[in-house]
C-alpha cells in the first residue's frame, strides 16, 4: 500500500534504492543543546580559519575580479599546487591530472560514474564511511566485501580472491588513513600488495584519503597510488578537514587520458567548482598558511584524541575494545556482544552524550555491538565528561542486557 507521503508517480529505479540515511536522522539529536557529542565527523568549530579563509576571499576578488565570480574552467594555479602536494606523497602527476571537485564525495560520484554499471563489483570494506556505500548503490553496482583488521587494514587476500574471479570487479575502494569510522592505516605491506594486485588484474583502486595531513604519529607512508602501476589508481584529496568543510572542495588525480570524460562527467553534475572559492583556497596554500594551521590542528586533535583513548581506558567497562588511531578524527569501539548500541542510543542522549551506531557504517552484515566516536570536534574537557558519562550509559545497558538474555 502507498503510504500518505509517497508520491504517485514513478520515482528512478536509482531513488527506489536508496535508504533513509541513519546518520542524518540521529545528528539531530546529538546537536542538541547540552548533548556532548562524538558523533559527527566535524572539525573543531574554533580551529575553522574563519578570519584567514575571509582575508583570501577578499583578495581574490580583489585581485581577480569579475573572474572571481564568472564561469570559469579549473583554476590551473589550484592544480598545480595540488600536483606539487602530490608529489610529497610519492604520487608523480601533471597538474593536467589533477580535477577539482566539490570535496571528496563529489569525487566518489565521478568515480561511480567513470567506472560502475548496474551489477558490477565493487570491492569494499564491510565497515566503511556512509558515502562509500552510497556511492555503490546509486548505480545499483555490487559491494563485495573483505574484513578489516583493525592494526593493519584491509584484507588484501580476500581482495586479491575476489579481484582475480570472473567477471572482474570494476574498483577496490579503500581509505588508507586513519580510516573513517575505524580509525586504522593501511599497513606498509599491504599497500604494495593492494597496487601489485590492481596492476596484476587490471582493476583500478579508488584511493579516498581526506585525512593524510591529519598525522599525530608515526611515518607518512606513500599513497597507494604512488606504488601502483600508472593508470590502476585514481587519488581522492579533499580540503574539508584540512580547511573547512564549507569550502566544498577537494580533487582527483586520475591517470592520464581520461580528462575529456572525468571534465564531462564533472560538469554533468554542477557545471564547475566556485571561481571564487578555488582562488580563494589556491591564495591561502600558496601564501604558505596551510602549513601553520595544519600545526594547529594536528596539535590540538592529538591531546583530544590522547584524552578520549585515556577515558576510554578508565570508563569503559571489561570486554570493551576500540582502535587506535594515529590520525584522522574517529575511534571505533567494539563492545561485548550482547551490547546494542542502537537500543542503548536514547539513554545515550537523556544522559546528554551522542555517539554513532557502527551500524551505520556496515555493508552487509548487522554489527550491533559496535560505535563509531569523533574526537576532533569536543574540547579535551568534555571529552573526559562525555566519555564519564557513556560509560555509565554502557554498564547499565549490559547489565539490563544480561539479565535480560538469563532470564530467557
Ligand atoms: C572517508 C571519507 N571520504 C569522503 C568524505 C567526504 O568528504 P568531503 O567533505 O571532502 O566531501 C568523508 C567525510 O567525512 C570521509 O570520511
Amino acid at each position: 500500500m502507498r503510504e500518505d507521503n509517497e508520491p504517485s508517480y514513478s520515482l528512478s529505479a536509482a531513488a527506489n534504492r536508496l535508504r533513509r540515511s541513519v546518520i542524518r536522522t540521529i545528528l539531530p539529536l546529538t546537536t542538541q543543546p547540552g548533548v556532548i557529542s562524538f558523533a559527527g565527523g566535524l572539525p573543531a568549530p574554533e580551529l575553522l580559519p574563519a578570519k584567514q579563509i575571509q582575508a583570501a576571499i577578499e583578495k581574490a576578488l580583489r585581485e581577480h575580479g569579475s573572474d572571481a565570480l564568472q564561469y570559469r574552467p579549473q583554476y590551473r594555479p589550484l592544480r598545480e599546487w595540488i600536483a606539487d602536494f602530490m608529489s610529497k606523497l610519492g604520487v608523480e602527476c601533471e597538474p593536467e591530472q589533477v580535477f577539482i571537485t566539490n570535496g571528496c564525495q563529489q569525487g566518489l560520484s565521478i568515480m561511480a560514474r567513470l567506472l560502475l554499471d548496474m551489477g558490477a563489483g565493487v570491492i569494499v570494506e564491510k565497515v566503511a564511511f556512509t558515502g562509500i556505500g552510497q556511492m555503490i548503490a546509486a548505480p545499483g553496482a555490487k559491494p563485495l566485501t573483505v574484513e578489516t583488521d583493525l592494526d593493519t587494514g584491509l584484507d588484501v587476500d580476500r581482495v586479491e580472491h575476489l579481484t582475480s574471479d570472473r567477471p572482474r570487479p570494476r574498483m577496490v575502494i579503500t581509505v588508507p588513513n586513519y580510516h573513517n569510522p575505524l580509525g586504522v592505516s593501511v599497513s606498509p605491506e599491504k599497500r604494495k600488495r593492494l597496487a601489485e594486485i590492481a596492476a596484476r588484474y587490471r582493476v583500478p583502486i579508488v584511493e579516498d584519503d581526506p585525512y593524510v595531513m591529519l598525522r599525530y604519529e608515526g611515518e607518512q607512508l606513500p599513497a597507494v597510488t604512488a606504488l601502483t602501476e600508472k593508470g590502476y589508481a585514481f587519488y581522492l584529496g579533499s580540503f574539508s578537514k584540512i580547511l573547512a568543510p564549507a569550502m566544498r572542495l577537494g580533487w582527483i588525480v586520475a591517470p592520464p587520458g581520461l580528462e575529456d570524460k572525468i571534465i564531462v562527467i564533472r560538469e554533468s553534475f554542477d557545471l564547475e567548482s566556485s571561481a571564487l572559492i578555488q582562488r580563494a583556497v589556491a591564495e591561502f596554500c600558496l601564501s604558505g598558511q596551510l602549513e601553520p594551521h595544519l600545526e594547529r590542528l594536528r596539535e590540538a586533535y592529538d591531546e583530544r584524541r590522547v584524552t578520549m583513548l585515556d577515558a576510554l581506558e578508565r570508563e569503559f567497562p571489561d570486554g570493551a575494545r576500540w582502535s587506535r588511531p594515529k590520525g584522522g578524527m574517529f575511534i571505533w569501539v567494539t563492545l561485548p556482544e550482547e551490547a546494542d548500541t542502537w537500543a542503548m542510543f536514547d539513554d545515550a542522549i537523556k544522559r546528554q552524550v551522542g555517539y554513532v551506531p557502527g551500524e551505520a557504517f556496515a555493508i552487509g552484515d548487522r554489527m550491533k555491538n559496535t560505535m563509531r566516536l569523533n574526537f576532533s570536534n569536543a574540547s579535551p574537557a568534555d571529552i573526559k565528561e562525555g566519555i564519564k558519562r557513556l560509560g555509565k550509559v554502557i554498564r547499565e545497558h549490559l547489565e539490563y542486557r544480561r539479565a535480560f538474555l538469563a532470564a530467557k
